[in-house]
Formats: structure tokens, sequence, C-alpha cells
């Protein structure tokens, strides 16, 4: 992959795509800016070798239309501070306003446009759009590995009118770290999958079936898995169309000799809701009327052994409804023992990120992916279509 470090950028107008999709509040305040800070390092380079700087972002799904609580202008704030320099922003992604404030840049110079996703031209992977992005640039630097799993125009079609395409710094990051750690993972590999459905992680658990030395299952996907080996999960959350899949997935384990874990003990509560009646069952005992919340103590205990003598872990989605306090202690346990062991630790997707930053806890995983559906692309196999028009043009 050609970095923006192989090429010369002194002086050039470089067209710098990022994904500063950062979660608003209902006032557009930040709530959390990983993905900006992400970015720091390609924008900081770039400004160090005295090039114009343009950066491009989406921020929600606006299908086509300018909805005014997706705009990027709290971005454009944020970015001022942390790249401690004034950054201009630009009411439009492209069109007059734009090119006029372009030629005013001077060297060092940072410009933030506005969300691309106003345009539909973005999300179709128009040729028409994608030209006029590239027409703002002499070099366009994709940077932004959370949306590489997306056809847009802004990092697929337009790889094919920018003079010259390479990548920046997080996404070869981000893209080398998946793919290196697993090329030849030190063993045992132990992959912890959690979230909500079975269905959204099919495709990645076959994948890795190939390389994982290890699963261990929780969130409410764990509850499919559960059923599909006869246990009654009472009202919990089930995919049905999928216990089939769940047990040959189980049976395929076996025959393999790959450690399958699924809880044996849960929280449970008597409805869905933070204010619930809540206790600890065994797996076997789970009141017909009430649902699995949460990833129980045992089961806890159980993975933190699987995870002690692990050597690389690789881990998305959380072990509960983490996000109510009640239901949070399996996921923060998780972290807990992920944090303190000896492996080398990748974590990506399914708010995985959010539970271990709550817990204080990031400085200690060796690598946290910004990207969610593009970190579960990766573990499903799939070829990252921004990462494939890039090699294309390079
Ligand atoms: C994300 O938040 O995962 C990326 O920004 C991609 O967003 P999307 O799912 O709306 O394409």
């Amino acid at each position: 992959m050609i970095t923006i470090k192989d090429i010369d950028i002194s002086g050039k107008k470089l067209l710098i795509r990022v994904d500063l999709n950062v979660p608003l509040d209902e006032n557009q305040n930040i709530i959390d800016d990983t993905r900006i800070r992400a970015v720091l390092p390609t924008i900081n380079y770039a400004l160090d070798e005295h090039a114009k700087v343009i950066v491009a972002s989406h921020m929600g799904r606006p299908e086509g239309k300018v909805v005014p609580e997706l705009s990027l202008a709290p971005v454009a704030k944020r970015l001022t501070r942390l790249l401690q320099k004034d950054v201009q922003f630009a009411s439009d992604c492209i069109g007059p306003e734009v090119d006029a404030m372009i030629k005013q840049m001077q060297r060092g110079d940072v410009l933030l446009l506005e969300n691309l996703r106003f345009h539909l031209g973005e999300q179709e992977n128009d040729n028409a759009f994608a030209k006029k992005l590239a027409s703002l640039c002499e070099v366009y630097v994709n940077d932004a590995f959370a949306v590489a799993h997306r056809e847009n125009a802004s990092v697929v079609a337009i790889t094919q009118f920018a003079p010259v395409c390479v990548a920046g710094f997080l996404l070869k990051k981000e893209f080398n770290y998946f793919t290196q750690a697993l090329k030849e993972p030190a063993r045992p590999l132990v992959a912890i999958i959690g979230g909500a459905k079975v269905s959204s992680k099919l495709a990645a658990l076959e994948n890795l079936f190939h390389l994982v030395d290890k699963f261990l299952i929780g969130g409410a996907m764990a509850n499919t898995f559960l059923k599909s080996v006869d246990y009654d999960v009472g009202e919990s959350f089930v995919e049905n169309d999928l216990l089939w899949e769940a047990r040959s997935l189980m049976k395929k384990a076996t025959q393999k000799g790959t450690g399958f874990y699924i809880p044996v003990d849960a929280v449970v509560a008597d409805r869905f809701d933070a204010d619930a009646e809540t206790k600890i069952t065994p797996i076997q005992e789970i009141p017909p009327e009430w649902l699995i919340m949460d990833i129980g103590p045992a089961t806890s205990l159980l993975y933190s052994e699987v995870l002690a003598s692990a050597k690389t872990i690789i881990w998305n989605g959380p072990m509960g409804v983490f996000e109510m306090d009640a239901f949070s202690r399996g996921t923060s346990a998780m972290v807990n023992y992920v944090a303190n062991s000896y492996a080398l630790t990748i974590v990506g997707g399914g708010s995985t990120d959010v539970a271990i930053h709550r817990a204080g806890e990031s400085y200690r995983i060796t690598y946290i992916s910004t990207g969610g559906g593009a970190f579960l692309d990766l573990m499903e196999g799939k070829t990252l279509p921004a990462v494939a028009a890039l090699d294309r043009a390079g």
C-alpha cells in the first residue's frame, strides 16, 4: 500500500478522506472524538510537509439531503482545537464556494468540507460526483478505514479520477494490523464474539473457524446457540431461523477440536428495562418469562481462564446489554481480562470499543479499530472496496 509518506506532497493540494462520523448528542456536542484523534497523524504530517490540506468526511446517513443536524461544523471546531490551528469550514463539499476557498488556501492551511453524504452521488458511488471531488486536489489520500467497506464515491470512484492516490497512516495501520496479526498468529488464538445477532456474525464465525483455537460466545447471540442445544432461554431474544446453523457450528467445532464456549449462567431480568428485577441463574434454570441480559459470574470466570492462556485475542461485540448498568458487569469483566492478558489484543466493532473506552482501559489494548462494519468485513474475510480501489490506482 503506497502511503502519503512515499510521495512528494510539499505545497500540493491534498484531499484527505477521513471518517469523522462521530457520535453527537441532541445539542450537536461531540460525545467521543476518538475518530478525529485517530487521523491527526496523517493531517499533521501533511501540514509538516507544507501541503494545503482539504479534509472530507461523511456524517450519519442523510441520504442525499441537507440535514443540518448532520453538519460537520462541530467537527471543524474540535479539529481546530486538536490541531491548534484555525480550520476553515466550507458549507458544501463541491461547488463555487469550495473552489473559491481552495483558491485562497496557503501552504499549511486546513479546510474541512461539509458532509459528503448531503449529495446522493456519494453513496451511489457516482462517477460525476467523484470527478468533481477529485478535481479539488492534486493528491488524494484515503485515511478513512471505518468507511472502507462502502462503495462510496469519495473512497472508490474517486480513485479513477484523482491524479495521485495514496493511503493515509490510519488506513494502512488498521488494514495491516488485522491482516498481519492474523496471518501467523501467536497461539492459542481466542476470538470473543458477542453482540445481539448470530445472523450479523455468521459469516465472521465461519471465516474465523480455520484460524481460531477457541471461541467465547456472549451477548444475545449466545441465546440462539443455547436454544439450539435445547436449553430453555425463557423470553430471551432468539433467532429461531438460525438454530440449525448455530447447532452445526458447534458440531463443526467439536469435530475440528476448536473450543466453542457458550454461557453456563446468566444475569436475567423480568423485563427489558434498566430498572427490571434481576437475578443470577444457572443456564439450566432460566425462569420461563424472563430474559437473559448478560453473562453471569461463573461464565465470566470460565472465560477468564480461557483468556489467561491466550497469546492472541480478537474481540467483537459486548457480552450483554452493557449500556444498562445492571447488565454491564459481564462486558466490563471481559474488558479487564483482555486488558490484563499477556496476549496481543485486537478489538473492533459492535460497541466493544465504547465499553473499553468507558472502562478507561484503551491504553492497555494492543489495537482498537476505529471501524465497525469495516472491521467485521475483515473478520468475514471480505475485500474492502476502498482498499481494492486504492490498490488498482496505485
Ligand atoms: C461507521 O460509523 O461505521 C462508518 O462511518 C460507516 O458508516 P455507515 O455505516 O453509515 O456507512
